[in-house]
């Protein structure tokens, strides 16, 4: 026997508040799953496990890339061809002030090195409420105490200006804009860009515009990028392949930064030495970026197709359900139902998968006013599963609330 004792290694505090409610709920899941149910899963945004596929040309491109042995380290920023063609990307968003372009490991990556580079101590950083969770935690990682600001229910879940209004103070360096947004499936209006780019211009704060899904506009109206309405004001403008081309597992996202030179050229430093701290992105995966921006894109008319069915199925199985309501999304493939229950949505959703092994997220995962219950369905599984699981909810609804 050794001498001493080997003692509990225990992970650093600033851990307490890092949640992501998404996985979380997959330990209860797997416990279910282990006692032979089948899981009716409407809570991962990842297009691949359902009956989407990632586009033959982009896998033509990675496979090429890496018989041609292009497996070493790559630039830290990125491959040539894949920073041109983000830059071709950029300027068919119309954003004209282009100051950067870098490829990161997904845009997990992205929101990790770039608000690690802009926030010191006691700074804080405008985040959507509901919110995709990755923000919170990575800001929890970063000691950085939250400053959210509503998303407006009542008015399509567009960002409440007052409440942003309310939010700045001398310490906020910048806001984070989802757009179109996880959980709720808005887009924001053309007036409410210009809105908030001004408040940015008035309390020169930089804009972290998560476009991620960009290109998944139900209903075929335009998307307006944030960076286009605001050239002078700093925006980095997040994008990748996960969900516009059905390539999750791949990690690959990148960041378009825009704006004056002079205001943003210094922050850009501080982006530029994290990326050469983690080496780069993965290499291989970088030469699908030219083939999926350039290449044919005929693949969104059959994604849009099979939304606009499973949006529009949601939203009758929601208008014909006591205790829910919500607001029909127009991108992404998210629906944010508020649901009037006398218990917390979270107690809801863990029993919804216990009785029923349907699996959705709380809305207390996401954030929401006091007072409120929601919960995210993804929309992805095809109409056979969507149906199954809006019965069996609906089920589990009258049984436990009458
Ligand atoms: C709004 C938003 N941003 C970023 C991400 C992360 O994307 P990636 O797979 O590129 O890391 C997601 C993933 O669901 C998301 O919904």
């Amino acid at each position: 026997m050794p001498a001493t004792q080997i003692r509990e290694i225990t992970p650093a505090s600033r851990l307490e508040n890092v949640r992501y409610a998404i996985r979380d709920l997959a330990c209860i899941a797997d416990e279910v799953a282990k006692q032979g149910h089948k899981i009716l899963p409407l809570n991962v945004g990842d297009p691949n496990v359902f009956d989407f596929e990632t586009p033959a040309h982009l896998i033509e491109a990675v496979y090429g890339a890496m018989r041609d042995n292009k497996n070493g380290y790559s630039p830290s920023s990125g491959i040539k061809p894949a920073l041109d063609a983000i830059r071709g990307e950029a300027a068919r968003k119309g954003i004209g002030s282009v100051q950067d372009v870098f490829v990161t490991s997904g845009v997990s990556e992205t929101v990790d090195i770039c608000l690690t580079a802009l926030l010191n101590p006691g700074d804080n950083l405008l985040t959507p409420c509901p919110d995709y969770p990755l923000y919170s935690a990575v800001l929890a990682k970063l000691e950085i105490g939250l400053n959210t600001y509503y998303l407006n229910e009542k008015d399509g879940w567009q960002p409440d200006l007052d409440d942003i209004r309310k939010k700045i103070t001398p310490r906020t360096r910048g806001i984070v804009l989802i757009n179109p947004n996880n959980p709720t499936g808005s887009v924001c209006t053309r007036g409410m860009l210009e809105e908030i780019a001004e408040l940015a211009r008035r309390h020169n704060l930089i804009i972290f515009a998560d476009e991620i899904y960009d290109k998944l506009i139900i209903d075929d109206d335009a998307h307006v990028a944030m960076a286009a309405v605001a050239p002078d004001v700093p925006v980095i403008t997040f994008g990748g392949l996960s969900k516009n081309y059905l390539a999750p597992g791949w990690r690959i996202g990148w960041g378009i930064a825009s704006g004056e030179a002079s205001a943003i050229k210094p922050y850009l430093e501080g982006v530029n030495k994290l990326l050469r701290a983690r080496l780069c992105a993965n290499h291989p995966e970088q030469y699908a970026i030219a083939a999926a921006l350039d290449g044919p894109q005929n693949h969104l008319i059959d994604v849009k197709r099979k939304l606009r069915s499973r949006r529009d199925l949601t939203m009758r199985w929601c208008a014909e359900t006591p205790r829910v309501s919500c607001v029909a999304p127009r991108g992404a493939f998210y629906a944010y139902p508020s649901v009037d229950i006398p218990e917390g949505d979270d107690v809801f959703v863990t029993e919804l998968i216990r009785q029923k092994h349907v699996m959705v997220v709380h809305g207390s995962g996401f954030g929401q006013r006091p007072g409120t219950n929601h919960f995210r369905i993804v929309f992805l599984p095809d109409e056979k599963t969507l149906t199954a699981a809006y019965g069996a909810i609906g089920d589990f609804l009258r049984e436990r609330y009458g």
